[in-house]
Parts: structure tokens; sequence; C-alpha cells
């Protein structure tokens, strides 16, 4: 895979599932990984286990979308570690069976909220974090773990979530121009159903899905960590501004 010896990767909400794989993984290739969780012993358990495997790893937990507290980890950690220069959105309030799915007339306001605060604030929050640093040494990686259904009108009952990854999409899209003269790249996964397991969450229906997908079978964390070991790599250099659908084949525009 991609040689990311010396680069230093901080990945948002990877206590567990995509996350906690991309941070393996991102580690597996050679960075140090700054593990963000919300949940503090969660983000322990993916460092101790990096660490075990041979890997640099630090927890840094962190609720995203409180910006103050964003801004006091990522520069207290640049200060005493190294500074940041992948980025990696991952942090979000909904997988595959993490939300009871609700059409949005019946939806609570209070949700509309919740869902952009983590989904679309949370990508901004932690942008604002790294960017300036990364502009002042002329290189760094963002990428964001967005959904297919940010983009395709598919499923009933999650209009609230895919209108917070849509808006994760297109802030992305915008901060790859902006940001593009200062060796900055910035691109979008949206991805497809990852198996819940990875999760600690029941895998219903997971059969029945993989059998509607081209390729046969749901994706596990590895097929976006992968994803994200190019993007966050030297030869990624030339892809930006982009939403990269990873879902197993399903048609997509
Ligand atoms: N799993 C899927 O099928 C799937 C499909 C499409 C997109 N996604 C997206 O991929 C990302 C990861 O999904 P997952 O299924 O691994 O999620 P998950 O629920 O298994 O894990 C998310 C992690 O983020 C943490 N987190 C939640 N809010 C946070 C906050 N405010 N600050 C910091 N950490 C926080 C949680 O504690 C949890 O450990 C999410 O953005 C999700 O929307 C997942």
């Amino acid at each position: 895979m991609f040689d990311l010896h010396g680069k230093t990767a901080l990945i948002t909400g990877a206590g567990q599932g995509v996350g906690a794989g991309v941070a393996r993984v991102l580690a597996a290739q050679g960075a140090g990984v700054a593990v963000n969780d919300i949940d503090k012993d969660r983000a322990e358990e993916t460092a101790q286990a990096i660490r075990e495997a041979g890997g640099t790893a630090y927890a840094l937990p962190f609720d995203v979308t409180d910006l103050d507290a964003v801004l006091d980890a990522v520069r207290g950690f640049e200060r005493k570690a190294a500074p940041v220069d992948v980025l990696v959105n991952n942090a979000g309030n909904a997988g595959a069976g993490a939300f009871r799915p609700t059409p949005f007339r019946q939806s609570d306001p209070a949700d509309w909220r919740r869902f952009t605060e983590v989904n679309l604030f949370g990508v901004m929050n932690c942008a604002k974090a790294v960017l300036d640093g990364m502009a002042a040494r002329g290189h760094g990686r963002i990428v964001t773990i967005a959904s297919g259904s940010g983009v395709i009108g598919q499923a009933i009952g999650v209009s609230l979530y895919a209108a917070a990854k849509g808006g994760a999409i297109a802030f992305m899209r915008h901060l790859a121009i902006e940001n593009a003269a200062d060796g900055i790249t910035a691109n979008t996964i949206a991805l497809g159903l990852i198996d819940p397991a990875a999760s600690g969450r029941e895998a219903n229906h997971t059969r029945e899905m993989a059998a509607r997908l081209p390729v046969g079978r749901i994706g596990v964390p590895d097929d976006p960590a992968a994803l994200c070991a190019y993007l966050a790599s030297d030869e990624a250099s030339w892809i930006t501004g982009q939403t990269l659908h990873l879902n197993g084949g399903s048609y997509t525009s």
C-alpha cells in the first residue's frame, strides 16, 4: 500500500467501527496516529491496540461538535507530539443501525440540529483546527467520511442524516478549491453499508443487503481505510475536491 512514514494523522470517531479501521491501517502504513473519540476509553482502546501491533498512536479524546475543545486538543497535540498532516473526519452519529430511520414529517426538530452538529459542524471544526498549520507547511490531506445518502435518495427516514452528509460533501468541495494552492487536498468518501458488527451492532438483514450489491458483500472498515491510505499519501496530490463512492458497486448517478 502507500508509505505514510513521517506523517501524522488525526482520525475522529476512531474508537470503533470505520474510524478504528482507518487508524489501524494508516498506522500500519507508517503514520503516527492521533485517535480521537468522544468516548475516552474507546479512543484509548484503539490507540493501545495499535501500539501493541508496533505502531505509534495517541488517544486524543474530544467532542468534534465543540469548537473550543477541538482547537485546544489539536493545539496541545501539535505542541507535544507532531503537526497534523492528515485529518480524517470520520466521527458521525450514524452508521448502519445506529439510529431509527424517521421520515422528516415525524422528525423532532432537536434532531435536525443533532445530526448537523456532528456530521457537518464536526467536519468544519476539525478542518478549522488543522488548516492554518497545513497551509503554513504547504502540505495537508483532509478526508471526510460521508455517505451515499448525501448524494442520492434511496432509503426512507434518513433525510436529516443525508442533509448533514450532503452539506459536508459540498463543504469539502469548496475547501479543496480554496486550499489547493497551499498543497492541501480535500476529498470525501461517500460510503455504503459497512458491516454493523464492526461497530458492535446487530447485523440484521445484512445478508439480503449484500445480495443486492454487485460485489455480493457489504463493506468492512478495511475498505474505506485502504482508500484513506491512498488519499493521505503523497501520490494522491492530483486528486482533490472529489466525492468517491465506495459501496460495492451500487449505481450512484
Ligand atoms: N457504518 C456504515 O454503514 C456507514 C455507512 C455510511 C457512512 N458511514 C459513516 O462512517 C462514519 C463511521 O461510521 P461507523 O458506523 O463506524 O460509526 P460508529 O457509530 O461505529 O462509530 C462512530 C464513533 O464516533 C464517535 N463519536 C460520535 N460522536 C462524536 C463526537 N461528537 N466527537 C467525537 N467522536 C464522536 C463514537 O463514540 C463512535 O466511537 C460515520 O461518519 C458514518 O456516518 C457509516
